[in-house]
């Protein structure tokens, strides 16, 4: 997979009351990030099924959505069949992790697998074999806006380097307080989709700020 720095903007800093507008606004991004809550795995609760099918119509960008959810073996098939370019579930919400990420890629998906910040890499590497995206969560899951904690850097750092030996075949993606001032340290550590909600959808002009996160990263990424 390519290792020019891509952006992912997440919808949950957007105007939910205009959605297709929200998403035109992004369309430079590599993907869209859509996070799905339910009030159960995480506190929040925030769109489900048919909005993202709605979105996945209007989205001139790929989806990337993000299942915070309980039972993602019942659910997490459909987002795929709408559509979505990858779909992660969480590793701490699944029974048979396995089971889902092949139901993902049946359905014609990228797999994703998501770790909470105190959740440890090391105890999930053989099933991250099944997988295709590896979600490390710099912000407790269930909000935006959230300041990023650096301490997940090592579990980003020790992922590039089962990918670049080639032990795995990953991409690795970062999500939670990702702006300006964080971007170039995730970047360091080997980062190859950054998800950014505030940082894009709180700027004036949500391209120009992908723009310049591009740049950031790009500058920062090691060689
Ligand atoms: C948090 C979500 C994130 C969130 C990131 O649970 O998974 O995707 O939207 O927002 P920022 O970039 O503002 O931390
Ligand atoms: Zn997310």
């Amino acid at each position: 997979m390519s290792r020019e720095p891509m952006i992912a903007p997440s919808l949950l800093s957007a105007d939910f009351a205009r959605l297709a507008d929200e998403v035109a606004r992004v369309a430079d991004a590599d993907w869209l990030h859509v996070d799905v809550m339910d009030a159960h795995f995480v506190p929040n609760l925030t769109l489900g099924l048919p909005v993202v099918q709605a979105i996945q119509e209007v989205s001139p960008v790929p989806l990337d959505c993000h299942l915070m959810i309980e039972d993602p073996e019942r659910w997490a098939p459909g987002y795929a069949e709408v559509g979505a370019r990858n779909v992660t579930v969480h590793v701490e919400a699944c029974r048979d992790a396995r089971a889902v990420a092949r139901d993902i890629r049946a359905a014609g998906a990228l797999a994703g697998l998501a770790i909470k910040p105190g959740t440890p890499l090391e105890d999930h590497l053989e099933l991250l074999r099944d997988f295709d995206t590896l979600l490390v969560m710099s912000v407790e899951p269930g909000f935006g806006g959230q300041s990023f904690i650096a301490d997940v850097l090592p579990k980003v750092r020790e992922a590039r380097r089962l990918v670049d030996s080639g032990e795995l075949t990953l991409l690795v993606e970062i999500d939670g307080g990702i702006n300006a001032d964080t971007i170039e340290q995730a970047a360091e550590a080997g980062v190859d989709m950054f998800v950014a909600g505030s940082a894009v959808y709180g700027a004036q002009d949500p391209a120009a700020a992908i723009a310049a996160l591009r740049a950031q990263a790009a500058a920062a990424r090691p060689a």
